[in-house]
């Protein structure tokens, strides 16, 4: 195995309390992982060298929930939304139906081409979900195909009530506690679409609950379409993340605050449903821990940009570019419950960005431009 000292590095950003940013700085990658950080002046002999020429370099992406296990799009669903059809949670059964019509090989092929496309975009650890499927053999095949793109498999069989199981919802909430044993084989994660139009507190609770007894983790869709009690439920069993918190109460985010739960804020699910934003900074000042995740689903958020979301959430949710770009590396590892992503600190993963900018600050001050110079994924 050769080690690499990756230099001429203009601006590092580490996300480590221990380096820092450093300028004109190096490291060194050995067997995947970051052995060496300094100056590159004072940098150590190496098997190889690369230059990154004195582009910026951050640590990659974490993107802690996107939905890429379907086909077809919403364009239309999109473009009435824009002329002021308000968003729910009943768009997703068109989803459904094509998924459902859909070969395997479609629904890999389609993945991925989204994966491609989040890489490119600065994202090197990612999560993917389940529920476009809503049967067992569905749901299993989203998850099987899922698990060959990423580790961080979410098991989402409770995205909505199918259109069949409109009038025995109770039936369908077995169905899928009864789909836990033989998702856990590829899945780590459960979820539930805790909101109007999807399931009810005591209905999640019902779920969560049976995927924590057979070893899955929680995560929870929460409080994005009114304030309810996800939040707290989300909270109360320990989730590693609530997703959305759009709508959130006093005592939501006091509970947050308290707990070891991080709130992940998807910037694309707003701005595609025309919604307001929710109030980082409110968050941020109160100590709750958060994440920026690109929510890349056709409905809801149909973009696989890391820093479209950051620039969308420097602007409108009151975060500077530091705390955005924090949330959407560190902060999606930490609602993904990973200490060996998300920095560039001794010991991490090697997975790093260059950016084709002077600073970090670009992501928000240069929006929809392309800065991504190169995506760097160290081999497990
Ligand atoms: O995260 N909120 C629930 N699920 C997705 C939307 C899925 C869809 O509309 O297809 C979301 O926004
Ligand atoms: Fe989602």
């Amino acid at each position: 195995m050769t080690s690499t000292l990756v230099t001429d590095i203009g601006l590092l950003v580490t996300n480590s309390s221990e380096f820092g940013d450093l300028t004109d700085g190096a490291f060194v990658v050995d067997r995947g992982k970051i052995s060496w950080i300094g100056k590159k002046d004072a940098a150590p002999q190496c098997d190889e060298q690369y230059s990154v020429a004195g582009r910026t370099v951050i640590p990659g992406f974490v993107d802690s929930h996107a939905h890429l296990i379907f086909t077809g799009d919403r364009a239309a669903e999109f473009e009435a939304r824009m002329s002021g059809t308000h968003y729910s949670a009943g768009g997703i059964s068109t989803t459904v139906a094509a998924t459902r019509a859909a070969s395997d090989e479609e629904l890999q092929a389609n993945c991925s081409r989204l994966v491609a496309e989040l890489q490119a975009s600065g994202i090197t650890t990612f999560e993917i979900k389940s529920g476009y499927g809503l049967t067992v053999e569905d749901e299993l095949r989203s998850l099987r195909i899922a698990r060959d793109f990423t580790e961080e498999v979410t098991f989402l069989g409770a995205h909505v009530v199918p259109k069949e199981y409109a009038d025995r919802r109770a039936d369908y909430v077995d169905l899928v506690i009864g789909m836990i044993p033989e998702a856990a084989k590829f899945a780590k994660w459960i979820d539930v679409f805790c909101d109007r139009g999807a399931f009810t507190v005591a209905e999640a609770k019902q779920i969560m609950s049976a995927g924590i007894e057979h070893g899955l983790l929680p995560r929870m869709h929460a409080n994005q379409l009114e304030a309810g009690e996800a939040v707290q439920l989300a909270v109360e069993l320990d989730c590693a993340s609530a997703d959305h918190c759009t709508h959130l109460s006093d005592h939501d985010v006091q509970a947050l605050a308290a707990s070891n739960t991080v709130a992940t804020l998807l910037p694309g699910a707003e701005f595609s449903t025309r919604a307001v934003y929710p109030d980082a900074r409110r968050l941020i000042d109160a100590g709750v821990s958060i994440a920026i995740a690109t929510d890349c689903n056709p409905g809801s958020s149909y973009t696989t940009s890391m820093p479209f979301c950051i620039a969308v959430a420097v602007r409108e949710m009151g975060l500077s570019v530091r705390e955005a770009l924090e949330a959407a590396t560190l902060g999606g590892a930490r609602a993904l419950r990973r200490d060996d992503v998300g920095h560039l600190g001794l010991g991490a993963k090697a997975d790093f960005v260059e950016l084709d900018a002077p600073s970090f600050i670009h992501l928000a001050y240069r929006p929809g431009v392309n800065l991504i110079y190169k995506t760097h994924r160290a081999e497990n």
